[in-house]
């Protein structure tokens, strides 16, 4: 059940307006992770970095404009935030100090696209998107992704800012690769934890617009002090992110190589193809995790949400304190508590 609600006017705030009110709300606003009335537009995004993305992502979507438009405007809001260090510009770097940044993009026809290890390019989502829209290929990696996004005009950028580098020096000292369970959090305190090991993790969007079309994407720096090459699921599509007009779409946030292992979002829009809600397939793909490897499950957090082509949508996790975001025309600033397993 809802546990605080805020609802403001969409007919008289519109673009900064709209945002400034998106930051000003951080903290949990419902415990309700399944919402089962129908609406569209909608848009649910990961995380509390999700509203202010849901924020960009409506302005397209109130103007009657295209998911793909929405979702890619959404993410492109963390993209460039310097103080989230989980996506984008800003970013922690790999164990070699590198930030290299995997995204990917999918549309109601079933067009994806996607890029993983670019580096030096402030919106991966958007070359993910002209990978999907100039290209005959779905994926571009490293290097070759990096060439295809000069050649498309993208500008070479530095995305290591001083804060990260510093982080990534203090991880130096003991250099152990330990993910930490919902380092997404606005509460969480990286300065905190011993040799400053904040770790992780990704924006994944969904939203359908106003023609009962679906999209979504999804992007992320990956995990932090990651081996240099290593690729999440973040740019995989059926695994970080997968959109089935016909059905709906998921998306995914945590340690990669569990969702990649269960192909986890084409997994949860199949479950939901066989008549599942959206929080229930969810679920269920949160217990194929589980079930596979109970002892690491302890030690990790794996997060899916579901959006469904009625505009429903849920979120299950394996650890408590995962958030995601929705902003419709009712709620346009709602932050959920995901249900989870612990
Ligand atoms: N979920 C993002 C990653 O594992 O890189």
């Amino acid at each position: 059940m809802y546990t605080r609600r805020k609802f403001i006017n969409t007919s008289v705030l519109t673009g900064a307006s709209l945002f400034i009110a998106a930051n000003s709300v951080a903290e949990v606003i419902s415990v309700k992770s399944d919402h089962s009335s129908e609406s569209k537009p909608v848009v649910i995004s990961t995380w509390d970095f999700g509203i202010a993305a849901n924020m960009a992502a409506w302005e397209v979507l109130n103007n009657n404009g295209r998911a793909l438009d929405a979702v890619e405007k959404g993410v492109r809001v963390p993209e460039a935030d310097p103080k989230n260090q989980s996506v984008g510009f800003g970013g922690l770097p790999d164990r070699d100090g590198k930030v290299t940044l995997d995204a990917c993009i999918m549309d109601e026809f079933g067009n994806c696209g996607s890029v993983a290890g670019l580096e030096q390019i402030l919106h991966p989502v958007s070359v993910a998107r002209k990978v999907m829209e100039k290209t005959p290929h779905v994926m571009l990696v490293g290097d070759g992704a990096l060439q295809f996004a000069l050649e498309q005009g993208f500008k070479k950028v530095k995305l290591l800012t001083s804060e990260s580098e510093k982080a990534w020096k203090a991880w130096l000292k003991k250099a152990e690769y330990k993910p930490i369970i919902n380092s997404e959090n606005k509460s969480f305190r990286p300065d905190k934890l011993p040799g400053n090991q904040y770790n992780h993790d990704t924006i994944g969007m969904l939203a359908l617009d106003s023609f009962g079309n679906l999209s979504g994407a999804c992007t992320t720096s990956g995990m932090a002090y990651k081996m240099h090459g290593r690729v999440g699921d973040s740019p995989i599509i059926g695994a970080g992110l997968y959109i089935d007009n016909e059905i709906g779409g998921a998306t995914a946030t945590g340690v990669g190589e569990e969702v990649i292992r269960n192909v986890g979002s084409f997994l949860v829009v199949e479950l939901m193809r066989n008549g599942y809600s959206p929080a229930d397939a969810c679920k269920e793909a949160v217990m194929r995790i589980i079930k596979k490897k109970p002892e690491n499950a302890k030690h990790i957090q794996v997060s899916f949400i579901a959006l469904n082509k009625k505009g429903e949508y849920g979120s299950y996790a394996i650890q408590k304190g995962f958030s995601f975001a929705v902003c419709n025309a009712e709620n346009q600033e709602l932050l959920l508590k995901g249900n989870s397993y612990y």
